[in-house]
């Protein structure tokens, strides 16, 4: 694989950190060279990795291109390229459909979806592709892991899952601000709650079978304190509210 990258953002800078440092991919990665310090700093820390001329000059030297812009500009930018017939088109555009990708991309046949998250760059997380794409399954799957789906609904369903990162940190703040609040010394409780955190996240795994209802009522010990909290915050609505603020996300993922 010859892999390029048009738009040499944060996102990409992630991902070829991901696969030159992680994954020790061997494939050259060909950047475009707009964000000139990035791209210059990701050509220097690895040896297979070039800055082109320019955005053909990247098309013309790779089998794989990863598109990394804006939403914004995707159409000005892709509607100048000439891809070939035989690229594999892989658009990390969050808010751009398939479809569009697919008719800016012509005559390019095989166009796929693909979402990762920045913790790529550290082998972690896990990439939503779809169509499923066993070439992009391999890639995204030697950092972390890979999810492919069969639509995009699915897929847009999915990527609403990342709009609750700062809640959970906001979740976690509101915790440590109460230990502060009690007198408990800031470090101690970061990292008290970082580390008790860290080994919940990993239940799931532990649990294959178990759902999360399950996972939550391994916790909830009848008459418990974590049945009291579970039941004081879901009576307040804290769980409908959250369930709504999704709809509404999902909503403005259809409308983009
Ligand atoms: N960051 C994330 O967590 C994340 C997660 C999922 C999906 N995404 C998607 O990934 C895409 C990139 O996001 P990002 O966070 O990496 O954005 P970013 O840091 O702003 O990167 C966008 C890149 O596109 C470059 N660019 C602008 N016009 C260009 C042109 N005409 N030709 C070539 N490159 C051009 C920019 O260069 P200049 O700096 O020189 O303008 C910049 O390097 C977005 O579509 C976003 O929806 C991002």
């Amino acid at each position: 694989m010859k892999l390029g990258f048009i738009g040499t953002g944060a996102l990409t800078s992630a991902i070829v950190t991901g696969l030159k440092s992680v994954a020790k991919n061997p494939a050259p990665i060909l950047l475009s060279p707009r964000s000139e310090s990035i791209s210059a700093d990701l050509a220097a820390r690895y040896p297979d990795v070039r800055v082109a001329d320019d955005n053909q000059a990247v098309l013309d030297g790779c089998d794989t291109v990863m598109l990394g812009v804006r939403p914004q500009v995707a159409h000005e930018v892709l509607s100048g390229l000439r891809f070939r017939r035989d690229h594999h088109v892989v658009s990390l555009i969050a808010t751009v459909s398939r479809e569009e990708i697919a008719a800016l991309a012509a005559p390019a046949e095989c166009v796929t979806k693909a979402l990762p998250m920045p913790m790529i760059a550290r082998g972690q997380g896990a990439t939503i592709i779809c169509p499923p794409d066993r070439s992009m399954a391999a890639l995204f799957g030697s950092l972390g892991k890979a999810i492919e789906v069969e639509s995009s609904g699915e897929f847009d369903a999915m990527s609403v899952v990342t709009a609750t990162y700062a809640t959970y940190f906001k979740y976690l703040e509101t915790i440590h601000a109460w230990l502060k609040g009690q007198g408990v010394p800031d470090d101690k409780g970061r990292d008290y709650i970082a580390t008790l955190f860290k080994a919940l996240a990993q239940a799931p795994d532990t649990k294959p079978d178990a759902d999360f209802t399950h996972l939550a009522a391994d916790y909830a010990t009848r008459g418990g304190i974590n049945e009291q909290v579970l039941r004081e915050l879901t009576s307040r609505g804290m769980f409908e509210a959250l369930a709504e603020s999704l709809d509404g996300v999902h909503r403005r993922i259809l409308a983009d």
